[in-house]
């Protein structure tokens, strides 16, 4: 059984295998594995003796569960109304300068992936971003490529560490 499987089982274990579970085995999968993979989704209809076409259903509908392989740090800017309106693009410029990649790319090293995401309820600090679960706000270019260069130092040092 590999890796994949057998962490579905056992979440599928630990939250009880009823359709009402689907979501947390979903963040879950996620959590472990950065996303969710057509073999997953598959594993979990069976597990919970659902439609594949359900748990894919549920997968899409929400934009934080991935369905295709993510770098180490995921980077969701805002593109609701408040942080589009207080310069949402420029700020999507810096980091696809940054870093060469457009939305929903990811960097050849699979250190960064690009995506845009709906309000994260820091409208009065617009423009937001997250990056895996730390949340910048009152962005600006200059900002924008401080933060990205703490985290390609943090890579850095973690290649180093390896
Ligand atoms: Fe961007 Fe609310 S509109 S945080």
């Amino acid at each position: 059984m590999d890796t994949s499987t057998t962490l579905i089982k056992n979440l599928a274990d630990q939250y009880g295998r009823s359709r009402n579970n689907l979501l947390p085995i979903l963040q879950s999968v996620v959590k472990q594995e950065k996303y969710l993979s057509e073999l997953s989704m598959i594993t979990i209809a069976k597990e919970l003796d659902i439609s594949a076409s359900e748990v894919y259903g549920t997968a899409t509908f929400y934009s934080f569960l991935e369905h295709q392989k993510m770098g180490r740090y995921i980077i969701r800017v805002c593109k609701t109304i408040t942080c589009s309106m207080k310069g949402k693009n420029q700020i999507l410029l810096a980091i696809q300068d940054m870093l060469k990649i457009d939305i929903g790319e990811t960097t050849p090293d699979g250190t960064f992936s690009l995506l845009q995401t709906n309000c994260l309820g820091f409208c009065h600090k617009a423009p937001t971003m997250l990056i895996n679960n730390d949340v910048y706000t009152e962005l600006t270019p200059e900002k924008v490529r401080e933060v990205l260069s703490g985290y390609l130092a943090k890579a850095k040092e973690g290649e180093n560490d390896e």
